[in-house]
């Protein structure tokens, strides 16, 4: 993929950034990606045909890199509660010389925005050779990745110029969310009923996608208090966490400040050493979703001095008065559809800070849009 030819044929439609252009773009990556997978009228999934059966598979192998690998993250939640399906899931550079036992039938899923990385590119050849179907989920489905899979799941987030990923991430996750739902189908541990919720709540994303746009005077306050810090900490529980990581990751990436995320469960089990006032504490903490875990774990956090930023909803904001010293109040949305929400501004903090930071955010310094080499 020649990027520069890209940027100079894709505009910045008068943003200042092919970051912020593309975070606005969310809506439209999530509305066109379904477009493809699901039937609005009977609110069906409808991917297409697997060249297998789904009801066979005894293992998904999840692979992917960076942002990607977190989408992934968010995909096996949903696999194991959903379809009840065991999930195998690691980073490509680590998968690729662990040599795990594949079993029959196995099906191995790779994750790429660009379809070109070169360690998730190994991980599918070696799953190959070990057997595994390939089904890829990619942005640029006429690439290597996707020219060596058995099934590609396209998403349709349009060119993603900007380094650090942003609307290719939230399509991901678009598809991963109908596969999961797909699987869940085929193997009986969804009726009917179920999938039309959840499809509903999927089709009504891109509407809550572009109210969190709203928000942004919350978010900029919030990178005012990130942007002072030289070490931020990110909070998740369960299907937020892989949220809490990508967060974290986005402002290393673009506003060098140090920044490390974990499950919020883990807090006391190191990380709360570190907090004083001036390490910052920014949770993902959707009232729908462990809210209690997260709060008692927020309290602990507030109690040694830290100060508590939070993404979380009407109902989840009222219990968090008191703790939290900054709070965006997010769109209320159906559970399953949370991680797919969460992530717009979460990279929008990184998007702000950068911006504070006075850093160059569509081309980070020691960072490449695609690792071709291993
Ligand atoms: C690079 C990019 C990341 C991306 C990762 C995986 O590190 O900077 O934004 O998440 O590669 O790329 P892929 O194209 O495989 O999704």
């Amino acid at each position: 993929q020649d990027l520069t030819f890209m940027a100079g044929q894709v505009g910045k439609d008068g943003y200042r950034h092919y970051m912020e252009k593309e975070l606005h773009e969310h809506p439209v990556a999530i509305g066109q990606t379904l477009k493809r997978i699901t039937d609005p009228a009977s609110k069906r999934i409808t991917l297409p045909p697997m060249p297998f059966d789904l009801a066979q598979v005894p293992r998904v192998t999840i692979t992917a890199c960076g942002s990607a690998y977190y989408a992934g993250m968010v995909g096996r939640y949903w696999l194991e509660s959903l379809a009840r399906i065991p999930v195998e899931i690691d980073v490509a550079s680590e998968m690729r010389y662990r040599e795990p036992p594949q079993p029959d039938k196995g099906m191995a899923l790779l994750i790429s925005q660009s379809g070109e990385t070169a360690d998730t590119l190994g991980v599918l050849r070696s799953l190959k050779k070990a057997g595994q179907s390939i089904v890829s989920v990619l942005n640029v489905e006429h690439s290597t990745i996707g020219r060596e899979s058995d099934l590609v799941l396209g998403m349709d987030a349009g060119p993603e110029i900007s380094v650090a990923s942003t609307k290719a991430f939230t399509a991901q996750l678009s598809v991963l969310a109908a596969l999961a739902i797909e699987f869940a189908r085929a193997r009986g541990t969804m009726d009917q009923a179920h999938e039309e919720r959840l499809t509903a709540s999927l089709l009504d994303l891109p509407s809550r996608a572009a109210e969190v746009f709203t928000r942004t005077k919350d978010i900029q306050a919030m990178a005012g208090v990130v942007a002072q810090a030289r070490d931020v900490l990110y909070l998740g529980r369960g299907i937020c966490t892989p949220i809490a990581f990508e967060g974290a990751l986005k402002l290393k990436e673009i506003s060098y400040i140090h920044a490390e995320a974990y499950a919020a469960g883990e807090l006391k089990h190191g990380p709360i050493s570190l907090i004083d006032q001036t390490v910052p504490v920014v949770a993902i903490a959707p009232s729908t979703i462990l809210f209690d875990k997260t709060l008692s774990n927020l309290q602990e956090a507030k109690a040694r001095g830290g100060r508590i930023l939070v993404f979380t909803d009407t109902a989840g904001a009222k219990r968090l008065e008191g703790v939290a010293e900054q709070i965006v109040i997010m769109p209320d949305v159906d559970a399953f559809v949370v991680p797919i929400l969460y992530a717009i501004p979460v990279q929008m903090l990184a998007y702000e800070v950068a911006l504070l930071k006075g850093t160059d955010v569509d081309q980070p310094r020691n960072l490449a849009k695609s690792v071709t080499v291993e």
